[in-house]
């Protein structure tokens, strides 16, 4: 998962050799959460956190998400990360992308910085998909630049780009269900709370995987709801999501759980693997059919409590 800090708190930035090991990426957050008065602080904050902690030496990503791009501050903070970060930071979160042309313009940008500073190591992007017009764009937005390492949802600037009538960071909302017909009989309908977000998931993933690269939930703002967080994170781990953001510790521990498959759905992929070793023909497991689709799904699952268990 995805931690959030505000790396403009020096009391948050002391906390990270301790935090660090427990997440697989440290995201130095400039964009919403920091006030504007605190930009040039998150700012040298970040710079402050790459001399601070070995990110590379715990084994864990050095992310950041920079403001949006056309807004007065994105300019330096690339100039400023890459000159003084450039072979730390591993990805830059780009926040509002509403087409490829956002993705071809950092593509330069980091081009030309990368080679001014002899940076290296191509420095990768992850845009979030939080207007209408980038969920509409969103293929071309991950098929914009190699650099391109994945895409989160936003649902937060997302509702409002959409004018969606809610005030919430992602989850559902007890106004938007199916209820059932009227009973002949007079008595209680039931009504059911429906997913809000599942088009844009469905969309966003299928664009991720066509393109190989990696589709994540984003935030969720109910820190006091752990139970809706879960939920949210499972819908999104079971559509193919990658992970989540974390921004609250209390968050870690919810995402390391979801975004790791049961292991009991592991355990009976593993039979289907072994019942079909080069993966062709049919087999019957406990009552269910299997063929090349089923093995391929649970290489899927094998393949990611492999890649988990280290
Ligand atoms: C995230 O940035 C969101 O707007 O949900
Ligand atoms: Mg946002």
């Amino acid at each position: 998962m995805i931690h959030f800090v505000p790396p403009h708190l020096e009391k948050v930035r002391a906390k990270l050799p301790e935090i660090a090991p427990t997440v697989d990426v440290i995201l130095a957050n400039l964009e919403d959460a920091i006030p504007a008065d605190a930009k040039g602080a998150a700012l040298a904050g970040l710079v402050a956190m790459s001399r601070e902690v070995d990110f590379k030496a715990l084994g864990v990503g050095f992310w950041t998400r920079i403001n949006c791009l056309n807004s007065p501050w994105h300019l330096d903070e690339i100039a400023t990360i890459v000159e003084k970060a450039g072979d730390k930071i591993d990805v830059i979160m780009v926040p509002k992308v509403e087409g490829p042309w956002d993705i071809f313009y950092m593509d330069q940008l980091l081009a030309s910085l990368e080679a001014k500073h002899g940076v290296t190591r191509p420095i990768l992007l992850h845009a979030i998909l939080e207007t209408a017009e980038g969920v509409m764009n969103v293929e071309a937005i991950a098929a914009a630049s190699p650099r391109m390492q994945g895409i989160s949802l936003g649902p937060a600037d997302l509702a409002a780009s959409r004018a969606m009538k809610t005030t919430r960071v992602g989850g559902g909302h007890p106004g938007y269900r199916v209820i059932e017909d009227p009973h002949a009989d007079g008595s209680a309908r039931v009504s059911v709370q429906q997913d809000l977000w599942h088009y844009t998931f469905a969309k966003m993933v299928d664009a991720c995987a066509a393109h190989g690269i990696k589709p994540f939930y984003g935030p969720f703002g109910a820190i006091d709801d752990p139970v809706a967080c879960e939920q949210q994170f499972r819908n999104a781990f079971l559509m193919g999501c990658a992970g989540a953001w974390s921004l609250h510790p209390s968050q870690i521990e919810i995402a390391k759980r979801v975004f790791s498959p049961d292991p009991a759905e592991v355990a009976f992929a593993k039979k289907i693997l072994e019942a079909m070793p080069d993966g062709t023909g049919v087999a019957m497991i406990d009552g269910k059919m299997q063929d090349d689709a089923t093995w391929k799904q649970a290489k899927v699952m094998v393949d990611c409590a492999r890649q988990i268990a280290g």
